[in-house]
């Protein structure tokens, strides 16, 4: 029977056997699965291993001050902070259509990624948290003909990243391959990740320039942040984290009227999108109390400038999709 505890042992001789004195970039989202590629690979090479963490500026409230206080602080994994925030911003200025934002998204990320590990390379390496579903549907990788190892031609942070130059095609490091998410989540607590990591919510590649509809700017973005701070705290308050797939705000780019003291107001209106999921495929909106709802609501149009409004999303997938965009 499987066990975490042996697939680690296995894990870590199988690593150290295949990689030897070499070096190992890997590129930390902070998701569970780079998260915990990342414990396992620190427990079987120690300072090889480097973690690149580009920060697109996309990310929720907090959540890179955290990364780093985890990995580097308090558990002295390398990594690497990239600031790309204005790189990232500058691509997507003015840019409307979704699927161009997450294009423009994904390309400045192989940019940087690739002027960062030439930067701090050389290394032999690329580890993947790739995990088996991912190997089912596998069209991201190939054989070398000579070696018969797997070399990466895409990366796998992004749903929509484009292939990796020639010159960048690693070998391929995917001690994850055969676990599903399941027995990922149970490995990454018996390495010791912090529970938060080990049960996070899903979160887009491209992140909240995704939850901004139409065009992104400054503005929206410091909005929509401290909207979705509010929800997040909301239901950790309750203790209901862990009964949504995913729970977060989305900014509409219109204006709507509202009234505040003896003042009228013309703001933009927040969308709740609070969901439950199997796997992502469909998913149903959540019968939340009315408190709940209520609770963030008045924080967010009390709390955050901008925002006179907040609505509830009602739509399941299908016909809706979880994003907005
Ligand atoms: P949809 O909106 O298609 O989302 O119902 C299904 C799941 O995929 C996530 N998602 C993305 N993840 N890059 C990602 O890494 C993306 O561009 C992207 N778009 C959607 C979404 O959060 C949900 O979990």
């Amino acid at each position: 029977t499987w066990t975490a505890e042996a697939f680690i042992n296995d894990a870590i001789r199988e690593v150290r056997a295949q990689v030897g004195d070499k070096r190992v970039l890997l590129a930390l989202s902070g998701g569970v699965d780079s998260s915990t590629l990342a414990f396992l690979l620190h427990e079987a090479i120690g300072d090889r291993l480097t973690c690149m963490f580009i920060d697109q500026g996309f990310m929720r409230k907090l959540e890179p001050e955290r990364l780093l206080e985890i990995f580097r602080d308090r558990f002295h994994i390398n990594v690497e902070y990239v600031d790309a925030v204005d790189r990232f911003f500058a691509q997507i200025d003015g840019v409307t259509d979704p699927e161009e934002k997450r294009r423009r998204i994904g390309h400045e990320f192989i940019n940087v990624f690739e002027t960062e590990s030439q930067r701090l390379g050389p290394f032999d390496y690329l580890a993947q948290g790739t995990l088996y579903p991912d190997v089912i549907e596998s069209a991201n990788t190939n054989v070398d003909p000579k070696t018969g190892e797997r070399v990466a031609v895409k990366i796998k942070s992004h749903h929509n990243v484009g292939g990796l130059p020639e010159n960048l095609r690693f070998k391929l490091v995917e001690p994850l391959r055969k676990l599903f998410k399941d027995e990922v989540r149970n490995v990454a607590r018996l390495l010791g990740l912090p529970e938060d990591i080990v049960r996070r919510h899903p979160f887009p590649g491209p992140g909240l320039a995704i939850r901004i509809i139409g065009e992104v700017t400054q503005e929206r973005l410091a909005i929509l942040r401290e909207a979705d701070h509010i929800v997040r705290e909301e239901i950790r308050r309750r203790g209901s984290y862990d009964d949504f797939w995913q729970a977060f705000a989305v900014l509409l780019p219109v204006r709507t009227v509202g009234v505040m003291g003896d003042r009228r107001t013309y703001a933009y209106p927040i969308v709740l999108r609070l969901i439950s999921s199997e796997d992502g495929m469909t998913a149903d909106w959540s019968r939340v109390p009315y408190d709940l709802l209520e609770a963030i609501s008045n924080r967010i149009v009390n709390e955050v400038r901008g925002v006179n409004r907040v609505v509830y999303d009602i739509t399941s997938k299908p016909p809706g999709t979880i994003e907005w965009e």
